[in-house]
């Protein structure tokens, strides 16, 4: 467990410092396009976000438009750090260009029982390399943590580049996503056959997939835990028709659209074959099943790709149901999991009180948090399934059961990992027996939380 105190001294020391050196100014505003034309300061805000993830310039070319009119759709905020009270030498980018980026946008997270609690999605986190380590990614999120609180979010988001740079922000891993290649040679076998092979599948242009994606995407938002919205982006790199970096269509991808018995569309999957592997493969672009009929029979098309022994898929779910249905499971191989959807509970009561709960019962929980957001001491009672979450007086005079820092609550939240086990990890103390016992009880979930999204 963090000291809370400790850790408010040692932000506000931080902070302090910050300010004493501190010679950039924060702004913020909308990416969009205005009167057909993307405004200066979101176009210099793009070619910082392309600097920072090594991607081409987008100077004066169409992408920045392109983007601008997506990032629109999404209600994206961006923020640049910008020099102030200086000059840029001859010949440099100038002080338009801001030498940091943040950006923001609010979809909702799926946290179970048909929830959809409205999500604080942060990405576009880039710091120019000559400005690095001097505070501002620290300076970006506190600022915009503090807002997003203030605001009313009860929750924020992300997906991390490196697993070792938000942790210290609050953020837990939530969900993961593995990496599977699919020995698919000669077809694949089910169990049950029956199961893989409901409703029908027929290719299509991947450009239906542009416009049928946000439909299908919906339909599994609602029904997948621990799904986040997807930014209007998706629908088009998922097509393959654009993504940040390209405008050109990717010509080899290909679509398959699985239809219901009633005709409609309730999932697809994307797919491009890899040519320059030595095993023949293809890769799995996206994938989505609003249905468990659909996801098999999806597979099941996959299976069917003559010429191809191999199907990878980045994105697939710690716990598959197709490791299950299929006859020989060792032809499911997963190659790697990674830490995926990183959640930072801001408001814990209405966090808590948001998501259902397994069984009834109460445990009372010590939260640290270094940025003061969600800490306090927090008293869970579960009657019915539903959490009623009070603030306790922090005098001593309330029996504390188990004691964690925000980052830990935020990785228990989904139930993608136990308190047992960060208790076990030495990130979660328990105070009083049987606390731990009891939260894993209260905070278990029948289906594994998964996202399928990456922002
Ligand atoms: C990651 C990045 C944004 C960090 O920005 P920065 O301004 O250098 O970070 P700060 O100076 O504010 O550092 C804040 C803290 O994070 C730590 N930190 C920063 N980057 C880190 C990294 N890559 N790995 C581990 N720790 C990191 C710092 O040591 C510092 O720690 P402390 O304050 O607890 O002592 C920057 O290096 C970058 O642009 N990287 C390339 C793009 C990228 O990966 N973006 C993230 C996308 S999810």
């Amino acid at each position: 467990m963090q000291d809370t105190r400790g850790a408010m001294d040692k932000e506000r020391s931080t902070s302090q410092r910050n300010l004493r050196s501190f010679p950039y100014e924060l702004r913020t505003f909308p990416s969009r396009v205005v009167d057909g034309g993307v405004p200066v300061e979101v176009a210099r805000w793009q070619d910082a976000v392309s600097l920072g993830f090594h991607g081409d310039s987008t100077s004066g070319d169409d992408a920045v438009k392109f983007y601008a009119t997506s990032e629109e759709v999404d209600g994206r905020m961006a923020t640049g750090a910008y020099l102030k009270d200086a000059a840029a030498p001859a010949g440099a980018w100038g002080l338009e260009y801001p030498v940091a980026t943040y950006a923001y946008h609010r979809k909702t997270l799926n946290v179970g029982g048909g929830t959809l609690l409205p999500v604080h999605q942060i990405t576009a986190v880039t710091v120019r390399p000559s400005h690095r380590r001097r505070g501002l990614l620290r300076a970006m999120m506190g600022s915009d943590l503090a807002q997003a609180k203030a605001a009313g979010i009860p929750i924020a988001a992300l997906t991390a580049s490196e697993a070792t740079i938000y942790g210290r922000f609050g953020f837990g891993v939530a969900t993961h996503a593995c990496d599977i290649e699919v020995a698919v040679k000669g077809g694949l076998e089910f169990i049950v056959p029956a199961s893989a092979s409901q409703g029908v599948v027929e290719i299509a242009d991947a450009t239906a997939v542009r416009d049928l994606h946000n439909g299908v995407f919906a339909r599994v938002h609602g029904n997948t835990f621990g799904s986040i919205g997807r930014q209007d982006m998706y629908r088009m790199q998922a097509s393959g028709q654009g993504n940040y970096g390209t405008l050109e269509p990717v010509k080899n991808i290909r679509a398959a659209l699985h239809y219901d018995a009633a005709g409609a569309v309730d999932g697809y999957v994307t797919y491009k074959p890899v040519r320059d592997q030595a095993v023949p493969t293809v890769e799995v672009v996206d994938l989505l099943a609003a249905t468990d009929a659909a996801y098999l029979a999806l597979w099941n098309y996959l299976g069917s790709l003559d010429l191809i022994d191999v199907v990878k898929w980045g994105m697939a779910p710690l716990v598959d149901p197709l490791e299950w249905a299929m006859a020989a499971k060792r032809l499911y191989k997963r190659t790697a999991v990674e830490d995926h959807l990183w959640l930072r509970i801001l408001d814990t009561p209405a966090a808590l009180a948001a998501r259902e709960y397994a069984v009834d019962g109460t445990v009372t929980v010590h939260v640290g948090d270094p940025l003061g957001h969600a800490s306090g001491i927090f008293r869970i009672t579960v009657v019915h399934g539903k959490a009623t979450v009070t603030r306790c007086p922090e005098d001593g005079s309330v029996p504390v059961g188990l004691g964690m820092g925000v980052s830990e609550l935020s990785s228990l939240y989904l139930g993608g990992v136990t308190a047992r086990t960060l208790q076990a990890a030495g990130r979660v103390r328990e105070e009083e027996a049987g606390a731990v016992a009891m939260f894993d009880a209260l905070f278990a979930t029948s289906v594994s939380p998964h996202c399928l999204t990456a922002f």
